[in-house]
């Protein structure tokens, strides 16, 4: 049996896992870094690059022990190369390449954005490929057409800010704290979705596209007055509840709808849906619902498997069976497309 140890550094999570050839996850360990970013409401790239080279080495001794085995065991290592914050995947990268040249092993350069398809695969255990994919996080809110875990195809994607930025945002404008997602969620849950009609970019075309800037603007007047000046976040209340609510009700009809429209434009049966954002609790019931209507397949994985990890690399193996092993000289890539 091989053994792998894969690393994420991408944005401010520090991660390594250790799975085998049969996409077997012996462990998967993720260092949070939230306390050092809540005060700024949001990822402070520096501060996640610094934090990344604090954490990542007793990460990843943490994966190597929780999986009972040592640096002598593992086949080859395997890191998220790209896309990313470029000082985050800097860290990861140097350390998969060092590790790779001391344990004169193959080094596998695997695609953050691929992985989070990949992790509706590794959940399923079972092929999911061809398939639509979507991954919706921090940083991407993409549709995908996939053959395999190597091939895809960009169908859309967001044209400014992505999903799970908008939900960061909105929950730092309603005064809820980061990461902003869980904590618009659980807002939301109080509140009524219908209260407040907010803008749905592209709905009215089949366009394979998003746009959540103009939301974003929708709900801080919705929130202050156009003129507002003062901008204190609303008290805890109907009001507050309501607007996370009315909020979260857009994003997701919009990603639910380009799905569908995806699907249909494609032929695919299949849905693969990967990122932060599908860890919410109100977009998965969403795309069931959706899913069931179409006849379509739906693979979602469990929640600590749609925010970023490492397991979620182990589309690694296939590279490694196939030998497309990465150079010595790899370098990090913020954007991919
Ligand atoms: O995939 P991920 O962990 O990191 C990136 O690759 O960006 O996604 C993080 C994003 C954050 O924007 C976070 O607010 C969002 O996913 N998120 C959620 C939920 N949990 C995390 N958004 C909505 N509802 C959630 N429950
Ligand atoms: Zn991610």
């Amino acid at each position: 049996m091989a053994f792998f140890l894969a690393i994420e550094t991408s944005c401010d999570e520090t991660a390594a896992a250790v799975f085998t050839d049969q996409y077997e996850v012996r462990s998967n360990v993720v260092a949070s870094q939230t306390r050092w970013h809540a005060p700024f409401t949001g990822v402070v790239p520096e501060i996640a690059a610094r934090a990344h080279l604090r954490q990542l080495l007793p990460v990843v001794d943490s994966a190597l022990t929780e999986a009972g085995i040592t640096l002598k065991d593992l086949s080859a290592v395997a890191v998220h190369h790209t896309p990313g914050l470029v000082g985050s995947l800097l860290v990861g990268v140097a350390a998969a390449k060092m590790l790779a040249a001391v344990l004169h092993i193959p080094l596998l350069a695997v695609n953050h954005v691929v992985s989070h398809v990949f992790a509706c695969r590794l959940a399923a255990g079972r092929d999911i490929f061809p398939c639509v994919g979507l991954v919706v996080s921090g940083g991407h809110t993409v549709l995908l057409h996939c053959n395999s875990a190597q091939e895809m195809k960009v169908l859309g994607g967001t044209r400014d800010d992505a999903a799970g930025e908008a939900f960061d945002k909105v929950a730092a404008l309603l005064g809820l704290g980061f990461p902003g997602g869980p904590a618009v969620e659980r807002e939301a849950a109080l509140g009524d979705p219908t209260a407040y009609d907010f803008p749905r970019a592209f709905a009215d075309d089949g366009r394979l596209a998003f746009s959540f800037s103009g939301l974003k603007t929708a709900v801080l007047y919705a929130c202050f007055g156009q003129n507002a000046r003062r901008m204190d976040p609303p008290p805890p209340g109907p009001k507050r509840a309501n607007l996370a609510a009315s909020f979260q009700k857009a994003v997701i009809d919009v990603l639910v709808l380009k799905a569908k429209q995806a699907l249909r434009q494609t032929g695919q049966r299949r849905l693969a849906v990967g990122g932060g954002v599908a860890a919410n609790q109100a977009f998965r019931q969403a795309l069931e619902a959706m899913c069931a209507r179409e006849g379509v397949e739906l693979f979602v994985p469990p929640r600590h498997l749609c925010t970023d990890n490492a397991a979620m690399a182990a589309g690694a193996v296939e590279l490694w069976k196939q030998k497309l092993f990465a150079p010595l000289d790899l370098d990090a890539q913020p954007t991919w497309l």
